[in-house]
């Protein structure tokens, strides 16, 4: 054998073996075929994400300045070919496509690029119709499904090849024209992330308004703190129960007379709604927080109503909403014995709603003290009674013996003045702190004790049914005069 021979035997060996190793692939690069990169069509930059799957690009007519190729003037859009990753061509991937809404005539492919590289793998979508005086705005979208097994690629992340150097997501498109000769590319970014959740802000109002009352209750600022931590500890039980997470902690915002405000907010609209479907019975048990231990409305509430709001909103949308609301009013009672009028501002006087607790006169007593204080009257014939005559609690009378008198002090007064306690009729349970007499300036701001043996309790010496609590009227001279006053050891 000739030398020359062998030498082009192992040329030609050498060769099939590049072949084998790198076929030829006449055009590496996207969009893998020999076209005019310069043309009349561009995708919009930004892709528009509209859930489910599907990304939409707007088409745009931009002619280069100074072409004047076939490509920028003549040229229609049939088809865009996108730059994809291999792995998502999956058997029985369902791709479709929209152009301004409408279905695409033939559906998308995702196809191996029959003239690139290896591997390399396109979607196309075709059939597209347009030209240039039709393509300006026009909007196409591609949903990306996935086959009967899930497989597939759901994500411009997923999907796309990015240009070198690019994130994940960005994709490279070619816009062709019917004969293939055009085929201007287009880099497309992906839509933003989508904003993080709008923190749902919420904010439990406890709140008072005054319906028919001439003597306005306000809560107490040590009450604030107290509701508010029950509330508190009930709304994050409850979050905590449903899953719902709780991004700012809920804490007292506002204590004024007549509003307790406990704000806070949940991380999400979505986390809030977790709670929804037990947002009434949580008002519910907001309110009865309030309500206390009677379980209805505490007497220092007649003539109020009182509403608990849950109150939530994410930006400017509602998110978690509740109210409960209570309308208070007096409980029907049998007392006091005589009909005289009991209205709350019938007289000018009125008892404070909670009584002190003191050491008493003797050592076998203990004080349960009383303040009174001027209102507003409401209109009526006894609007002008000035004179603060008597008060009479009702009492048990099987107790009589332990009531070991009254210590007295109106107004301007250094001492205590100690007077007995007087029973009225048997059967009437009515025990009297009599003679008075104040006037307006007297009685503003008096006192009157009940000096009790220590080995009874009050619950017991007061009848009604407040636990605990004191029924008692302030008389005026002619006895026709009697508001009636339920007084508590506090709220
Ligand atoms: C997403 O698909 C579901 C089921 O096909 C449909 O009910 C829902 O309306 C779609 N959502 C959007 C935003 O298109
Ligand atoms: C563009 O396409 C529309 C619809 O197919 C057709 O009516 C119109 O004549 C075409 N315009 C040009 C410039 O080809
Ligand atoms: C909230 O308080 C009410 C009444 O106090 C109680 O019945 C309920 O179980 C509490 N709820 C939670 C979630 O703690
Ligand atoms: C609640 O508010 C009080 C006073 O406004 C503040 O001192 C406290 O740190 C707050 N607590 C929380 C958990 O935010
Ligand atoms: C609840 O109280 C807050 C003040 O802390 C106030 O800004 C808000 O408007 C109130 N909401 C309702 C429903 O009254
Ligand atoms: C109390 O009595 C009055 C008059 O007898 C009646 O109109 C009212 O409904 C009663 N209220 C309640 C709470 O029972
Ligand atoms: C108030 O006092 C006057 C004079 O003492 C009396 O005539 C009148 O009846 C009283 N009652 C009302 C409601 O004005
Ligand atoms: C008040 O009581 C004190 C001590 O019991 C006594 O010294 C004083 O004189 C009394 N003052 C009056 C005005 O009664």
């Amino acid at each position: 054998m000739r030398v020359g021979t062998v030498l082009s035997i192992a040329l030609l060996v050498a060769f099939v073996q590049v072949l084998k190793a790198a076929p030829t692939s006449p055009f590496p690069n996207f969009p893998y075929c020999e076209c005019d990169p310069i043309g009349a069509y561009k995708l919009e930059q930004n892709i528009i994400f509209k859930g489910n799957g599907t990304y939409c690009f707007k088409v745009k007519v931009d002619v280069p300045a100074g072409c004047t190729s076939p490509c920028c003037t003549q040229a229609d859009l049939k088809k865009v070919e996108f730059s994809v990753n291999q792995k998502c061509d999956v058997p029985g991937l369902l791709l479709t496509a929209t152009l301004n809404g409408v279905p695409t005539t033939v559906n998308p492919n995702i196809e191996l690029a029959a003239q690139g590289p290896t591997g390399a793998t396109i979607v196309k979508i075709t059939q597209l119709g347009l030209n240039l005086s039709n393509a300006n705005g026009a909007e196409i979208c591609l949903t990306l499904g996935t086959n009967r097994a899930g497989k597939g690629c759901t994500t411009l992340e997923d999907l796309c090849v990015p240009p070198a150097g690019a994130p994940p997501g960005v994709c490279t498109a070619a816009l062709f024209s019917s004969d293939t000769d055009c085929c201007p590319p287009s880099v497309v970014n992906p839509p933003p992330p989508p904003p993080p959740p709008a923190p749902c802000a919420t904010c439990i109002n406890i709140s008072l308004t005054v319906t028919s009352s001439p003597f306005p209750y306000n809560f107490p600022p040590e009450v604030c703190d107290t509701y508010a931590a029950a509330v508190i500890a009930n709304l994050t039980s409850a979050a905590e129960a449903a899953g719902a997470t709780i991004s700012v902690p809920f804490n007292l915002s506002t204590c004024s007379g007549n509003l307790v405000s406990i704000c806070g907010a949940f991380a999400s609209e979505a986390d809030s709604m977790l709670l929804q479907d037990a947002a009434n019975d949580l008002a519910a048990d907001f309110l009865s927080i309030v309500t206390g231990r009677f379980g209805t409305c505490p007497p220092y509430l007649e003539g109020h109503n009182l509403a608990v709001s849950i109150d939530g909103t994410a930006d400017t949308r509602p998110c978690l909403n509740a109210i409960q609301s209570i309308s208070c009013s007096r409980e029907n009672v049998s007392f006091p014995k005589c009909i005289c009028d009991t209205r709350l501002g019938a007289t000018p006087y009125a008892a404070l709603p909670f009584y002190s607790v003191q050491p008493g006169r003797l050592k076998t007593t203990t004080q349960y003290c009383f303040k009174f204080t001027t209102i507003p009257t409401i209109t009526g014939p006894c609007s002008n009674a000035t004179i603060f005559s008597k008060v009479e609690f009702w009492g048990n009378e099987n107790l009589r013996r332990n009531i070991r008198g009254f210590a007295i002090k109106p107004t301007g007064a250094t001492n205590y003045t100690i007077i007995s306690a007087s029973w009225g009729a048997r059967g009437d349970e009515t025990v009297k702190a009599t003679p008075l007499n104040w006037n307006i300036g007297q009685a503003a701001g008096s006192e009157i004790c009940m000096d009790i043996d220590t080995t009874i309790s009050l619950k017991d010496f007061c009848l009604g049914p407040f636990s605990g609590g004191c029924y008692l009227n302030i008389f005026d001279p002619t006895r026709k005069c009697c508001p009636m006053f339920v007084v508590l050891d506090g709220p």
